[in-house]
């Protein structure tokens, strides 16, 4: 397969933006007769090949589900350990992203998030910000229908009128409002769910589910995703006929 994919990749039209949920790392620790903090763990070294992936293959955009709204009801020895991680990952791969010209961004209600990890959140998202090869967004403490109340709040508190409101400018209020809409969502470990994540922006996008568990996903696995996408039709509503002479014409 190695050396096949990657001229095959190129063929096609690859996904401008991926998103994924990083799920299984609790799993892939029982598996083992670990605890489920060594999941996380591994789970990170996941999380840098995947972006060290995306960034050689050329995708422009890539959101991770880090950390859900619900995930705050979790073990609290757990929940330290994953903002812990969060920070460690900031403090040491910052500079490496700079390197790659990756531009950090966060999505979710951040000021729920420890002061400490806000903090390098912050200063990451400042030395990355005129980096300009890929965006690599982290979804922390998100949640999709949070996102829609805080979108309805904002709307409200600057006196919208309802005639007003259109998708253009709702999606305005979204805290993804400066990305592309999301081509290919992939969920790992096999759970056929999206667990609240960017339900307002997933409407027309890819899903891609596979049975690998976060900790086991490597570049190989992201190139089978990415030619299962290319083999889609995306249809939008319209017909097959409709969508073939629009990519002709
Ligand atoms: C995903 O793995 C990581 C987070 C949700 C933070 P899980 O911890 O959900 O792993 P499982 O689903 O229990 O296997
Ligand atoms: C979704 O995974 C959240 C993240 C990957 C951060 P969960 O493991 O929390 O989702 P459920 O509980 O299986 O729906
Ligand atoms: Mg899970």
């Amino acid at each position: 397969m190695k050396g096949k994919v990657k001229p095959l990749l190129t063929q096609g039209k690859l996904p401008r933006h991926i998103i994924v949920i990083m799920d299984g790392n609790g799993r892939w620790a029982k598996r083992k007769g670990l605890d489920r903090i060594s999941g996380h763990k591994e789970g990170m070294k996941s999380v840098k090949s995947l972006i060290k992936a995306s960034r050689q293959l050329g995708i422009k955009a890539v959101t991770l589900y880090a950390f859900s709204a619900q995930n705050w009801k979790r073990p609290q020895i757990e929940v330290e350990a994953l903002m812990q991680l969060l920070k460690e990952y900031l403090v040491k791969e910052g500079n490496r992203l700079v390197e790659r010209e990756i531009k950090l961004n966060a999505i979710g209600r951040l000021w729920e998030l420890p002061s400490d990890v806000y903090e390098v959140l912050s200063k990451t998202i400042e030395k990355t910000k005129s980096c300009k090869e890929m965006t690599l967004t982290l979804a922390l403490s998100y949640g999709g229908r949070e996102e829609l109340i805080d979108a309805v709040k904002r709307i409200i508190s600057q006196g919208i009128s309802p005639e007003d409101l259109n998708e253009g400018n709702f999606s305005q209020f979204l805290y993804t409002s400066d990305l592309p809409e999301p081509d290919l969502l992939i969920r790992t470990s096999g759970e056929i769910r999206l667990s609240n994540f960017l339900l307002w922006q997933l409407a027309y996008t890819e899903i891609y589910v596979t049975k690998t568990l976060w900790p086991d996903f490597r570049k190989r696995h992201l190139i089978r995703a990415l030619l299962n996408y290319q083999n889609r039709e995306r249809r939008f509503g319209l017909t097959s006929d409709q969508i073939i002479r629009r990519e002709i014409s």
